[in-house]
């Protein structure tokens, strides 16, 4: 038997195009950039998310002379969120960055880790995270539910 697996997404020309809501998150992520420490790889990761209860909160990328012990923006922000607002669910995370020669033209998506950690957050929360994605400028990217940039991710319920 042969079965699929079906991604849909929204792609936008430019963040013009989204709704206010939307456009604001997406700033924010790119604001956030600014608060990167990226010495080593100068590609600069902002991430910004609003809360169930409306609260708006940013991650960046957090690099480290022993370069595996760096952590991405997008896994950042889950840490600020399950520690300084436990239970609260993430309704919207919008990603952006700029590399060293401030080219940000197009959507970056989470690293693999990121989408692992990302679809956990979403199942202990019980709750869907849409996901924007977005350079500086171009085209933007929104999806409905971070899970679906990890199909057949583990999860806690293998561990059963
Ligand atoms: N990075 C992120 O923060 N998020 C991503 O989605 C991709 C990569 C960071 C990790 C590292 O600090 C730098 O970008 C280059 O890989």
């Amino acid at each position: 038997m042969q079965k699929e697996f079906t991604l849909r997404y929204d792609e936008y020309a430019s963040d013009k195009e989204l709704v206010a809501a939307d456009a604001e998150l997406l700033s924010a992520a790119r604001k956030a950039t600014a608060h990167a420490y990226a010495p080593y790889s100068r590609f600069r990761v902002g991430a910004a998310a609003r809360l169930a209860n409306g609260v708006v909160i940013t991650g960046t990328n957090q690099e480290n002379a022993s370069y595996p012990a760096g952590i991405c923006a997008e896994r950042t922000l889950l840490s600020v969120a399950g520690a300084q607002h436990p239970g609260v669910s993430i309704e919207t995370l919008a990603i952006s960055y700029h590399n060293e020669k401030g080219i940000s033209d197009r959507p970056i998506s989470p690293c693999g880790i990121c989408r692992q950690s990302l679809q956990e957050f979403e199942q202990r929360t019980r709750s869907a995270m849409r996901v924007i994605l977005g350079g500086e400028t171009g085209k933007v990217i929104v999806l409905e539910r971070a899970g679906l940039l990890l199909p057949f991710a583990f999860s806690a319920d293998e561990l059963k």
